[in-house]
């Protein structure tokens, strides 16, 4: 007895013109590998918004721990996105986590030294400036400031 489910798989099967259950598992997980994962989330207890002012506190943020790192602020109460990228053991680059394309996240890739957009087609220089991808638009930097374990994000400039 055929079930919905069998049906469903089935005419996909014949739909797609994949013609044995194996290549169209295959070719599924294939699809669904494409692109980049994000950044990783920090908590919310590792930062405070003040006003302007996002104060990042770095021993409570391991996601940063090496150079290289990157780390996304998602904080959709107070319209925060954000990626930071440690881009030397001192240097801190921050940008909106939003590609210019169609707002999708970032992650930063240390051995190319650009954001990457999740979808792998969009690339950005630390500076902000475009590399490549659909639209050709900058991508927002914000200035920030490293104080002992803290840093401190100035979110009117960027
Ligand atoms: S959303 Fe980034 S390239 Fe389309």
């Amino acid at each position: 007895m055929n079930t919905a489910r069998e049906m469903t798989r089935r005419d996909f099967i014949k739909a797609t013109g994949l013609f044995t259950g194996g290549l169209a598992v295959g070719s599924l997980t294939f699809l669904s590998g494409c692109g980049f994962p994000a950044a990783p989330g920090i908590d919310h207890d590792a930062y405070i918004l003040d006003g302007d002012h996002l104060t990042v506190r770095l021993d409570k943020t391991p996601q940063l721990s090496r150079v290289g790192d990157s780390a996304a602020v998602i904080d959709e109460k107070n319209n925060i996105r954000l990626i930071i990228a440690r881009t030397g053991e001192t240097k801190y680059v921050v940008a909106l986590n939003e590609c210019p394309h169609r707002e999708k996240q970032l992650r930063y890739d240390s051995s190319s030294e650009t954001f990457l957009c999740v979808t792998g087609k969009s690339e950005f220089k630390p500076d902000g400036s475009y590399v490549k991808g659909p639209v050709e638009a900058p991508l927002r930097i914000y200035r920030s400031t490293l104080e002992g374990k803290t840093l401190i994000i100035d979110l009117k400039n960027g």
